[in-house]
């Protein structure tokens, strides 16, 4: 594996999220000094076998910034039609001179039938694995909020296909977050145990309310959305339960009316969209780690 790949959040230490972290911060300050140093002929691919909207189009807008040179790979006009196999697909974008590859799929761990390909490989998310961007951004948005992450963090609804849940995890608890999960029984998760989701309302710094994954057949036929909302998702009686200082995060996309009353989607506390414009920054400072860029160093934000 390339070291500037990003797989899963189990590739970078402590020092990497942080200097990743710093390197996104740099990039929201607008000073031509943090202006990405790249040459003209440096070349990208986004490969996504599954939709986005919000990674697919925050690289995009990351390697437009970054002055690189991007294309879109589409599926349903290539060769995967004639029967050409992931590894093929990937390793002619290398052979062609592609310099990072950032791909989603919809297999968890894809990326271990790709252990051959030399260029970095960036991870916008794998089945139920990992998403290690949207964990980025997520730890850039608590960060920006409270200064540390060593703050309580519930983790609600679908953790049972949900791979911002699992990465999320992993990188909160090696800085000493207290990570909660809560929601339906039916999607409770080995190695993610549900606490009481009303109790934990009050007692989290941070919420992040997950979306029903309908396509990867998530289904609770016994309730209605509007039921669901009442049992397990941020309803206007829960938010006035949240503490004064506490935010609402979604990864998105959010199903308005199911996970959160429509209204919080935009309220005070709501970090949905901050969270989209954190999601450009960290891209930012994964491709250039990609490219094999040393980090910023400290910078005084
Ligand atoms: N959060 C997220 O991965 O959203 P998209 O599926 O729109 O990229």
């Amino acid at each position: 594996m390339n070291p500037g790949s990003l797989l899963t959040m189990k590739d970078l230490s402590k020092e990497d999220i942080l200097n990743l972290l710093n390197d996104a911060k740099a990039f929201s300050i607008s000073h031509s000094d943090w202006r990405f140093p790249v040459s003209s002929q440096e070349m990208t691919a986004n490969l996504f076998f599954e939709p986005s909207t919000r990674t697919h189009y925050s690289f995009l807008s990351a390697e437009n910034q970054l002055g690189l040179k991007t294309v879109d790979f589409n599926p349903e006009s290539s060769s995967l039609t004639k029967g050409e196999s992931l590894y093929d697909t990937v390793k002619t974008f290398e052979a062609i001179g592609y310099k990072v590859l950032v791909i989603r799929h919809p297999e968890d761990e894809y990326f271990k039938e790709l252990e051959n390909i030399q260029v970095p490989i960036i991870n916008a998310g794998d089945g139920k694995g990992n998403h290690p961007t949207q964990c980025l951004l997520d730890l850039l948005t608590i960060y920006d909020e409270f200064g540390r992450l060593d703050v309580n963090v519930l983790i609600c609804g679908d953790v049972a296909h949900s791979r911002v849940a699992a990465s999320d995890k992993e990188a909160l608890e090696k800085f000493g977050a207290h990570v909660r999960f809560a929601g339906p029984k039916e999607w409770e998760r080995e190695g993610f145990p549900f606490s009481d989701f009303d109790e934990s309302v009050e007692w989290a710094d941070a919420i992040i309310m997950l979306r029903i994954q309908r396509e990867r057949g998530a289904v609770l036929e016994s309730l209605s959305d509007e039921q669901y909302l009442e049992k397990y998702g941020m309803n206007k009686e829960r938010y006035a339960r949240m503490k004064p200082t506490a935010i609402l995060m979604h990864p998105g996309p959010v199903n308005r009316g199911v996970e959160m009353d429509t209204d919080l989607v935009e309220s005070e506390k709501s970090r949905y969209f901050k969270q989209m414009s954190n999601g450009v920054l960290v891209r930012k400072a994964v491709l250039r780690r990609a490219l094999g860029f040393k980090p910023f160093g400290r910078v005084d934000v």
